[in-house]
């Protein structure tokens, strides 16, 4: 069964219901599914994940501390290891959304390869971008099983 890894933070609980809506999706999809918290999440995690989510809020324009320290952590440990791993970003924002980038040019860095468009959503995800951020984590578990 495929393998899709959601990491993320979150400091109010946005971001962690959006990662729940990713997860529920990508689960609906057929894949076995972990999420972690930045601060959870191990290099190993992301070399041994088919696939990967990356979510945060918006932080000042950039993604927050807890998925950034993970990121570090996981750079030179999984170097070489997750070239061409399809991944998806999401992030929770309070009107702004600009962080995406963030985690788009970290994931060029890792060489991970992006098999959708970010997910944003302004605040608590509800409705529509319930559905949205279950569709990201489709999309992943399809992509992990190939
Ligand atoms: C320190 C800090 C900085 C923030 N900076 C921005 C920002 O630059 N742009 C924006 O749209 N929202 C910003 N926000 C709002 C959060 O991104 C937004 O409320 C988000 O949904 C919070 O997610 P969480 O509940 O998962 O912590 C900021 C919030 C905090 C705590």
């Amino acid at each position: 069964m495929a393998k899709v890894l959601v990491v993320y933070c979150s400091l109010s609980g946005n971001t962690k219901a959006a990662a729940e809506a990713v997860a529920a999706g990508a689960r609906e999809a057929g894949a076995r599914v972990a999420v972690k918290t930045g601060a959870e999440a191990v290099p190993e995690d992301l070399t041994a994940c088919d696939a990967v989510a990356l979510g945060s809020y918006d932080a000042f324009s950039y993604m927050g501390g807890g998925l950034k320290d993970f990121l570090d952590r996981a750079f030179y440990p999984t170097q070489g290891q997750v070239q061409d791993k399809p991944y998806a970003a999401f992030l929770t924002h309070g009107g702004g959304g600009k962080a995406a980038g963030s985690i788009e040019e970290v994931a060029k860095a890792f060489r991970l390869k992006p098999v959708c468009a970010p997910v944003l959503v302004k605040n608590r995800p509800e409705g529509g971008a319930v559905a949205e951020l279950k569709a990201l984590g489709a999309r992943l578990a399809a992509a992990a099983g190939k």
